[in-house]
């Protein structure tokens, strides 16, 4: 699924980041249908994680630079999403990676990329752009 402009924030950082993860899902996506899956889901699971970190910690702090007024709700929605994240990995080291657990993994990564960036994300640049 590729990053389409209605997902746009309205905030360059921010939106490269969301792209860039788009796209290395979809990469991760095609590669998954050839390679074994049980590679595939550590692989995306050592993405999402490392890109996480990095993420949440820009947004969180671009947040603050601009004294965003819903920054606790995400710093909440992040925290919830680094938890979500953790239980998928502890899922996949007990079943070596089934289907259920990709099945899983790429049901979370979409919706919440989606409604997290459409619902949430997209306010902060929504406020950002009423302060100028
Ligand atoms: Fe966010």
């Amino acid at each position: 699924m590729p990053w389409t402009p209605n997902l746009s924030v309205g905030v360059d950082l921010i939106d490269n980041q969301h792209k860039m993860c788009f796209e290395k899902a979809e990469k991760l996506f095609e590669a998954g249908k050839n390679n074994s899956a049980k590679e595939y889901i550590s692989e995306l699971l050592d993405f999402l994680e490392d890109y996480t970190k990095k993420h949440f910690a820009d947004e969180e702090k671009y947040m603050l630079s601009i004294n965003y007024p819903g920054y606790a709700e995400q710093k909440k929605a992040h925290t919830g999403f680094i938890a979500q994240l953790a239980k998928l990995r502890t899922d996949y080291n007990v079943s070596g990676g089934n289907l259920l657990v990709i099945l899983n993994a790429n049901k979370m990564v979409l919706d919440w990329l989606t409604q997290h960036i459409s619902y949430m994300d997209k306010k902060i640049g929504q406020y950002a752009a009423s302060r100028k």
